[in-house]
């Protein structure tokens, strides 16, 4: 021991000793200026920061998905700003009854679009993209979205939903930007706001792993697509919500880390314009920080406990329900 703490005291006293000592003090002087300027960041983007006038990108804002959830909150958002709002979506009676309270509330024009946005048949857009061809389209959100009904394995899935999840996630999305980028370039602004998840951001996501693969694609393509837009005043950025009360995460009640989506709307307008990707949802962005923050192959085997646990749970809850109905 004594000889070991001998050899250690010559080596920093040695000219490579105190080279070393030098490069160590650097490093740890980089990761502590790194580790403030992220939690300074952190404080000014989510809590001091103020919001962008959307109108500043034109006048009507384009919202997937609006019946429900994270997008019935954002066009009520814009609705709010004064913005005219396009909802789109599936379900008639849905969008009406949104449009009908965005209306009375807020005095704007709101129209309805009823698309089923999976089918990505050349009909089916050219009569999406007619309906927008008039307007001053300043913001595109594309909101709409599906996930597997629970946690399983990929060849459990019905093939048909996993066709129709990737039409709708990546192709859909990828297809209404192309639609309205020629009007936004000629305006020269706009802003094209997609709707990843978390889930893009973690390690691995097994057991949704269609679904996650779906997001990296929304991820990627909007970063991308930011960079080639800048030349002509248009943005591109991407949300990625962690936990949000709706049918689609089956969430009922918000909490601290499971955000109310008029919450979560909130938070993203105070980012329209602003970086590429964004976690508006502070407790969001908190945890995807930790995710990160926790070395790759421990945090896999721990979901995948987690997620195995979860397709489990869903497999028992259907037996009961079966047997329910067997002895009824
Ligand atoms: N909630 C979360 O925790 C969470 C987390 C990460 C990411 N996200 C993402 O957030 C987005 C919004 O989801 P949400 O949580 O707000 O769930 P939601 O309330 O279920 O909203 C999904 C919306 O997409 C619409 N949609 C589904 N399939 C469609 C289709 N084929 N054509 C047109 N519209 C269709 C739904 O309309 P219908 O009523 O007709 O089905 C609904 O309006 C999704 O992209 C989702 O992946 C949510």
């Amino acid at each position: 021991m004594a000889c070991l703490c001998a050899m250690l005291e010559a080596f920093k006293r040695s000219p490579e000793g105190s080279a070393l000592a030098s490069i160590g003090l650097f490093l740890l002087a980089l990761c502590i200026f790194k580790f403030v300027h992220t939690c300074a960041m952190f404080v000014y983007t989510q809590f001091v920061r103020g919001g962008a006038n959307p109108r500043k990108f034109g006048e009507w804002a384009v919202v997937t998905g609006a019946n429900s959830g994270i997008g019935e909150s954002m066009a009520r958002q814009f609705a709010k700003k004064k913005m005219n709002v396009v909802l789109m979506g599936r379900s008639e009676a849905a969008l009406e009854e949104v449009a009908k309270s965005l209306r009375s509330s807020y005095g704007v024009e709101v129209n309805v679009v009823v698309a089923d946005l999976s089918d990505v048949s050349a009909d089916n857009l050219e009569t999406i993209a007619a309906e927008l061809e008039d307007l001053d389209v300043g913001v595109l959100v594309n909101n709409a979205g599906m996930s597997y009904d629970h946690f399983d394995d990929l060849e459990a899935v019905d093939a048909d939903r996993l066709a129709q999840l990737v039409q709708l996630n990546c192709t859909s999305l990828m297809l209404l930007t192309r639609a309205v980028l020629p009007g936004m370039k000629s305006r020269r602004r706009g802003l094209v706001l997609n709707v990843s998840s978390g889930s893009a951001d973690m390690p691995s996501c097994p057991l949704l792993s269609v679904y996650a693969a779906s997001k990296r694609f929304v991820d990627s393509f909007s970063v991308s697509m930011d960079y080639e837009l800048r030349t002509f005043n248009v943005r591109c950025q991407v949300v990625a919500p962690m936990y949000v009360v709706s049918k689609l995460s089956k969430f009922r009640r918000a909490s601290l880390f499971v955000a109310h989506p008029d919450a979560y709307a909130a938070a993203t307008m105070r980012f329209l314009g602003r970086e590429t990707v964004c976690w508006p949802f502070w407790t969001h962005a908190l945890m995807l920080g930790a995710i990160k923050a926790v070395p790759a192959c421990i945090f896999n085997n721990r979901y995948l406990v987690y997620a195995r646990g979860m397709q489990r749970a869903f497999y028992k809850r259907q037996k009961r329900v079966q047997l329910a109905k067997k002895d009824e």
